[in-house]
């Protein structure tokens, strides 16, 4: 039996905490951005990272969705790779590329340029939050992190990369360097969560984008540790919730960093996952490119994952990876209000 949520209780907070919520909770990886026009207007002339240091225009980003959709959460507006340019590492992000490094890590020497984050290097998050706390009312907000596997991939190939060879060769050649490196961005990691949960975030989610391409012996040895690192800061404040795509074969190692919240890309279905990893709430798995189809396989898929949701001890409806830039708006909103009908209890 499942304790049922007080009434006024967030539906996302009470199914991060495996209680049973008034209604399925459903929020978008990516809800802001492209997809937007109104992020398109409020984007226009300012670089990515320089929007993620502009407290107003945070703010204003990550209310969007929340505006539009009705979603149940909103997630902070910044990047994976703002605590690293925080700590003085020469980084871009190059519209329709992704995260680029001038100098790439490769050595002993480099792992050395990575220093700690303090939380006055990122005042601009404390404040955005700050202004969103005024703006959310009861809508919780979800902070989040890059994984150091999946920012270390940025920082050793330079940008991003396919195979992540570089990456690979680094990690077997020389474990040494290749552990310093990502044991310095988990403590990175983990100090750019604690400053958005002692900010206000009422929730974490660890993005391990790329883990995928990961044995899951790899994983364990390489990835594993550093994540579960990053994750222990917060561990006694707020649900943690851990995400990688291509992972179905690391399902079960992931869960082993504690995260309490495991998000399941769009090739597992949920029952499955909720099998395999009995006692977690799962979070998921729309197929991304479904927001791009007709109106009526996209509710079909819709009503599977719904269903399918049921079989874990508590669901939050996402899709399987980020909002793609081409979906439409309208159906993005079609999902949240499908959702929240059918499973309104
Ligand atoms: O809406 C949200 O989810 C909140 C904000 C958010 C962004 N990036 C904003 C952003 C989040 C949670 C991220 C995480 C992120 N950033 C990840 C993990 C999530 C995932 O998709 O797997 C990764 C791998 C990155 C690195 C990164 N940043 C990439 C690959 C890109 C896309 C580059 C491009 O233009 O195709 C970015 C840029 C970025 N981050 C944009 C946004 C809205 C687009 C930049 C723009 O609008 O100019």
């Amino acid at each position: 039996m499942v304790n049922a949520a007080a009434p006024s209780e967030s539906p996302f907070l009470a199914a991060c905490r495996g209680e049973e919520p008034d209604r399925t909770p459903v929020w978008f990886m990516r809800q802001a951005g492209r997809s937007l026009p109104e992020y398109k207007r409020a984007r226009a002339g300012t670089a990515m990272l320089e929007a993620c240091r502009t407290p107003e225009l945070v703010c204003e980003i990550t209310m969007q969705p929340v505006r539009r959709y009705g979603v149940d959460a909103a997630i902070f507006f910044s990047d994976i790779v703002v605590p690293v340019a925080a700590v003085g590492v020469d980084i871009e992000i190059v519209p329709g590329v992704g995260p680029v490094v001038a100098e790439p890590f490769r050595t002993e020497d480099d792992v050395k340029r990575l220093r700690n984050l303090d939380p006055c290097d990122v005042p601009y998050v404390t404040e955005a939050i700050g202004l969103l706390g005024k703006e959310l009312g009861d809508t919780p907000l979800i902070g989040f992190a890059g994984a150091p596997f999946t920012l270390a991939s940025y920082l050793i190939e330079g940008g991003p990369s396919r195979d992540h060879a570089k990456t690979k060769a680094l990690m077997h050649s020389r474990p040494d360097v290749w552990h310093a490196l990502a044991s310095r961005l988990a403590a990175i990691c983990g100090e750019f969560l604690r400053v958005q949960v002692e900010a206000g975030a009422k929730a974490v989610q660890l993005f391990d984008s790329w883990a995928g391409a990961l044995s899951e012996a790899d994983y364990r040895e390489f990835a594993l540790p550093h994540s579960t690192a990053a994750l222990a800061g917060v561990a006694q404040s707020v649900p943690r919730i851990h995400f990688g795509v291509g992972t179905g074969h690391l399902l079960e190692a992931m869960s082993e960093t504690g995260a309490e919240i495991s998000g399941v890309d769009f090739r597992v279905p949920l029952d499955h996952a909720a099998a395999r990893l009995p006692g977690k709430v799962l979070q998921g798995n729309l197929d991304p490119a479904l927001i791009l189809a007709d109106e009526a396989p996209l509710l079909a898929a819709t009503d599977a994952i719904t269903a399918a949701g049921r079989a874990a001890k508590g669901h939050i409806f996402n899709l399987g990876h980020g909002v793609l830039p081409d979906s439409d708006p309208e159906k993005l909103k079609l999902v949240v209000d499908r959702v929240h009908e059918t499973t309104a209890r």
